[in-house]
């Protein structure tokens, strides 16, 4: 009886402890790492890193943080001749009249022995699949191996140059030393451009690089990264001004590019005046055309509508198409019943040019544009009063009407994240 008493006593002791030095860490100087989700997507911090404080600095001593820092390839030749390339992300544009780059160089590397004595260089840009050779040429000497020769890359002598340039990079840069500066672990040298050279491939139709295609690398702490999306409406900074405290949003970052446009795509119906471009329709449909159908039959046919009298009578007639006055093209997907054959009865059509559809609004937030789904089906008025515009075949039924446009902005994403929808068996 003795004993037992004494047992408990030890037990309730020792709960006591354990109760006291939980409370203590808990309320004890150290922050709960983690919120609740219902806590964070409340708070007005939530969108700060920093999880109480935004936009308090630290100090972290002189660093080279210049970021988005570049990485390039400088081609040169060396006294025999040999084609040499090297990494360089101490390297930017200095000057524009006459055009000029700096590149540092440490007096270690072959390159820099072969650039004072040739006065000659070229940068190589590289778009991110060529990151592989980015990283060979950055960790080994020319001075000890033939970089073009264990790489596979091609050297092409200068046109205007005493320097190679490194044919599989979409874009490379002759240049001519005109200044050297010695600043202490570097060598500085001023290379004046003498001509810019940029695969067909990257370039728009308006001959401007294309920057999604180029995908140049970002070099930031020992890795690479890539770049390339556009920041829609960025360039309109002035108009997008509003004075309002800036809210930062670190953690807001999506996992990846598709999930970000996923999340981001909003029905559009307010539109700028700003044209699209019949490339930037085209690229639409071929995402339109890039979704899965049943047993592979396609069963759809686009119409690419741009005048202004047909926009402006669907408008008219579409009571929830009224944004179609604000823009000058417009996308209707069709089923196609001739296509959809013996599967036209089970309505597959109906899913695969949803599917499309889906696809091109997509395509359309990640392009910057906007767009909606005004529907056609499964409304006869509606259905027939496209049909009737753009005098349509039999075999042709109207799913829905596309405007597409630039955004002004005032129409935003909802988040219809509700975890009542979701059954785990
Ligand atoms: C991403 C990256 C960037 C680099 N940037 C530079 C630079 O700007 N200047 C430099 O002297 N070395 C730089 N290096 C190191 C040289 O590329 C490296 O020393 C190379 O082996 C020199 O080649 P070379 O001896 O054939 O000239 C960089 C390396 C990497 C991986």
């Amino acid at each position: 009886m003795q004993k037992s008493r004494f047992l408990n006593l030890v037990l309730a002791i020792a709960v006591l402890v354990l109760t006291i030095l939980l409370t203590t860490k808990e309320n004890g100087s150290e922050k709960p790492t983690i919120a609740t989700a219902v806590e964070s997507e409340n708070s007005p911090l939530a969108s700060s890193d920093s999880s109480t404080i935004p936009f308090q600095k630290k100090s972290v001593g002189i660093k080279s943080y210049l970021y988005p820092q570049p990485a390039m390839v400088i081609g040169s030749y060396d006294k025999e001749g040999k084609p040499n390339m090297m990494t360089a992300a101490w390297i930017g544009i200095c000057n524009s009249d006459p055009l000029s780059i700096a590149v540092s160089m440490r007096p270690a590397t072959y390159s820099y022995g072969n650039v004072t004595e040739t006065k000659s260089f070229t940068v190589n840009i590289p778009s991110s699949q060529l990151a592989k050779y980015v990283s060979y040429a950055g960790r080994f000497s020319g001075r000890d191996v033939d970089k073009f020769k264990e790489t596979g890359l091609t050297p092409v002598k200068g046109e205007f140059v005493n320097a190679p340039y490194i044919k599989e990079f979409p874009i490379v840069i002759e240049c001519e030393v005109t200044a050297i500066h010695e600043l202490g672990s570097h060598r500085q040298f001023i290379g004046k451009v003498i001509d810019v050279k940029v695969d067909e491939a990257i370039l728009d139709a308006k001959g401007n690089v294309d920057l999604n295609l180029l995908n140049p690398i970002i070099y930031a702490g020992g890795s690479f990264y890539e770049t390339g999306s556009l920041i829609p409406r960025a360039e309109r900074s002035a108009e997008d001004i509003d004075g309002l405290p800036f809210v930062a949003n670190y953690n807001q970052r999506y996992m990846n590019k598709t999930l970000e446009v996923i999340h981001k795509r909003k029905s559009v119906r307010h539109f700028t005046n700003q044209p699209v471009t019949k490339e930037q329709i085209e690229t639409l449909l071929r995402a339109g055309m890039a979704a899965p159908t049943a047993v592979n039959r396609q069963p759809w046919v686009f119409y690419v509508i741009t005048q202004r009298e047909t926009l402006d009578l669907l408008s008219e007639k579409l009571p929830y198409a009224k944004m179609l006055s604000q823009v000058q093209a417009a996308i209707v997907v069709c089923g196609d019943m001739e296509k959809a054959g013996n599967l036209k009865d089970l309505g597959y059509w109906v899913q695969d040019c949803s599917a499309a559809t889906e696809n091109i609004l997509l395509a359309a937030e990640s392009m910057g544009l906007g767009a909606v789904w005004t529907a056609a089906y499964p409304y006869d008025d509606r259905a027939k009063a496209v049909i009737e515009e753009l005098n349509l075949p039999e075999t042709h039924i109207p799913l829905n009407v596309i405007p597409i446009g630039y955004p002004t902005g005032e129409d935003l994403p909802k988040n219809k994240w509700n975890v009542d929808n979701i059954i785990w068996k």
